[in-house]
């Protein structure tokens, strides 16, 4: 059967851990592992705006012996001119995987279904599941571990990022906590799957209101923009709802004294974070942006492995 990471959960905690395992491993013996040597090659596709995800991808599958075709959609027939089922059919007959970043949720699982190769989620509107991996990882270098730590998301509660980390969250057994200003909680179907994972887990999974009451002795503090790509012209005021959310100072005083701070990238900085906390000492965001490529390594060779 092949296998998917479309949205958090597609990982059990148990693969989500050894995935996490492997890319420590890749990370600390940079050039060691060259399972994509043939070269096996990847096709990385883009909707949506990127650096991280382009570079680290690009670079990742290079240094894994493969052969990365990073490609912007705009130049090809994909989902316009073409089915997103001709194209999930097609690029199987190329490539080893397909990595996808794209709008709605909807059209990653369209090319899922037809593709015979695996099939990345490289950011949709509804989840970033690569970013968790790389998260979670920066997680467990910065404080010994996940397992019942605890990690408040304050800002756009109801965006990608809020929801893998719900599901990524309580897979690897943290106490999530998300809050962001009415109108824009999460969709409750994920929260209610993430508190199923955090019941067998030891994790716990909470939607507050109150960002200081979210934040309270946690020790991850994370947050993410509050237009996302492709809301731009929603005409929601993506501004004044959430200005009590912004990682400052003084929210962040309310953390573990040595709680650190993650946000995915780009930031808008002075919006959902200062830049005093951005390049302060609790900052671990760039630690993160780096993981993504050892992470997504460690998920391309699961992925792939045992297969032709
Ligand atoms: N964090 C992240 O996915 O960044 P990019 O949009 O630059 O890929
Ligand atoms: N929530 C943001 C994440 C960017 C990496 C977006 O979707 O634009």
């Amino acid at each position: 059967m092949t296998r998917h990471l479309l949205r958090d959960d597609d990982l059990t905690p148990a693969e989500q851990a050894a995935v996490l395992d492997l890319a420590a491993r890749m990370k600390a013996e940079r050039f060691a592992h060259r399972p994509l040597a043939g070269p096996r090659s990847v096709a990385v596709l883009f909707d949506k705006q990127s650096l991280r995800t382009r570079i680290s991808f690009d670079v990742g599958i290079a240094e894994l012996g493969g052969h990365p075709l990073v490609v912007d959609t705009q130049v090809t027939h994909f989902g316009r001119g073409e089915t997103l089922a001709d194209a999930g059919r097609v690029l199987s007959r190329y490539v080893a995987a397909i990595v996808l970043r794209t709008h709605g949720d909807d059209r990653i699982a369209e090319v899922a279904a037809h593709a015979t190769v695996p099939v990345i989620n490289a950011l949709t509107d509804g989840f970033h599941p690569c970013q968790l991996l790389a998260d979670l990882l920066t997680v467990r270098e910065r404080c010994g571990g996940t397992r019942g730590r605890t990690l408040a998301y304050v800002g756009d509660a109801a965006n990608n990022l809020s929801h893998s980390y719900l599901l990524a969250g309580a897979a690897a057994g943290m106490h999530v906590r998300v809050a962001g200003p009415a109108g824009f909680d999460p969709d409750p179907s994920v929260v209610a799957r993430a508190e199923e994972i955090a019941a067998g887990t030891g994790g716990s999974v909470r939607v507050l209101r109150d960002p200081v009451q979210a934040v309270r002795d946690a020790d991850v503090v994370a947050t993410d923009t509050w237009t996302s790509m492709g809301q731009e012209e929603d005409g929601l005021d993506r501004i004044t709802p959430f200005l009590p959310y912004q990682v400052n100072k003084a929210l962040l005083g309310n953390a573990a004294p040595d709680a650190i701070v993650l946000h995915c990238l780009p930031a808008h900085r002075g919006e959902e974070i200062t830049d005093d906390v951005l390049d302060g000492p609790q900052s671990a965001v760039f630690d993160q942006a780096e993981n993504r490529l050892h992470a997504q390594k460690a998920l391309l060779t699961f992925l792939l492995k045992d297969r032709p």
